[in-house]
């Protein structure tokens, strides 16, 4: 199953680049940028993320993307993120960026895009991997920092498809940035947010992220399965739902794997992707072998994702048409 696996042309579509920061790269970067870090060695660092819910595993994110300053830093963090993928046969990727995480040291937004958008371009060329960027609002902040952040994108939207959403969600619902995602719709680009797993509130989150923002889809959102109006309604929309279970295994008291396979019974959208890979063990290889799923399943996972990416109509059929044909052989 694993070289079943392997050899699947893949989708990543729920993917934080700030989290595919591994310890090695961040001893380099501080190394670069004259930084001290709080360990003596990489071995250090790892055994230093010891969280078991989203509140702590985000201290440790925010706390570790501190060395990133400059232009080569992004691209390279990018760059890293994107050869580790093509070695595992991911063939398209929708990359989150927290840019607020960084503005809001110092690091210009200019900055940290053209990084990213250099290792996209080279990764095409070099690697053949397609790759775009999702810009997500930190839903800790207040809104009128999202809608700023929002702002600040637009000379740069031609390299933005759309617009996330995530950080800590207690007592941030999506209610909260309806006037920013009403001004991206506007903008042109897509709506995308995290509805996280096992959340205060999670299903009243989710109905407004579908009935009153109006998300093209949901990142994680199992808990969709409380309300069955709910998994009607994404079902009659074909709205998609970006599960991560190596993730939700840390963070939440399991990987959901129940749910997610249901949601999979029912038709649902459903893809499997790695969230935050640098800190939950396993990038989209490990998370797809992570669930036990049969042939068909698998196929249908990457079906689903590359239907739901964001990607042109012709695009999107020739990634299904090689899906397609390895199902065949
Ligand atoms: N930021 C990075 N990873 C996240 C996650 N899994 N949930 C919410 N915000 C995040
Ligand atoms: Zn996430």
């Amino acid at each position: 199953m694993q070289d079943f696996i392997a050899g699947l042309p893949k989708c990543e579509l729920h993917l934080h680049i700030e989290g595919t920061l591994e310890p090695e790269l961040k001893f380099e970067l501080a190394r670069r940028n004259g930084l001290a870090l709080p360990y003596s060695s990489v071995e250090e660092m790892r055994a230093a993320y010891a969280f078991d819910d989203l509140p702590s595993f985000l201290t440790v994110y925010y706390e570790g993307m501190q060395v990133l300053r400059t232009e080569p830093d992004f691209y390279d963090l990018a760059m890293a993120y994107l050869r580790k993928a093509a070695s595992q046969n991911v063939r398209y990727a929708e990359i989150f960026f927290d840019p607020q995480a960084h503005t809001s040291r110092g690091v210009p937004f200019d900055v940290l895009i053209r990084g990213l958008r250099r290792a996209l371009l080279d990764a095409e060329k070099q690697l053949g991997i397609r790759a775009q960027l999702i810009m997500c609002f930190l839903r800790d902040f207040q809104a009128e920092y999202a809608m700023a952040t929002l702002l600040e994108s637009l000379p740069y939207k031609e390299w933005i498809v759309g617009v996330g959403l995530d950080s800590d969600e207690k007592g941030n619902p999506p209610a909260k940035f309806a006037a920013v995602y009403e001004r991206a719709r506007q903008e042109g680009y897509l709506l995308t947010m995290h509805c996280d797993v096992d959340q205060e509130n999670s299903v009243e989150h989710i109905r407004q992220a579908i009935q009153d923002i109006g998300v093209d889809r949901i990142d994680h959102g199992v808990n969709i399965l409380e309300d069955p109006a709910l998994v009607e309604e994404i079902l009659a929309k074909g709205i998609g739902l970006t599960c991560c279970p190596i993730s939700n295994g840390i963070v939440t008291d399991s990987m959901k794997a129940e749910g997610i396979r249901k949601l999979l019974d029912l038709g649902v959208r459903v893809t499997i992707n790695s969230d935050d890979p640098a800190y939950f063990p396993g990038y989209v290889q490990e998370n797809l072998a992570a669930l036990n799923l049969s042939r068909e399943e698998l196929l249908q996972v990457e079906r689903n994702a590359f239907e739901i990416t964001w990607l042109p109509r012709h695009i999107k059929d020739a990634y299904l048409a090689e899906l397609e044909t390895y199902a065949a052989n």
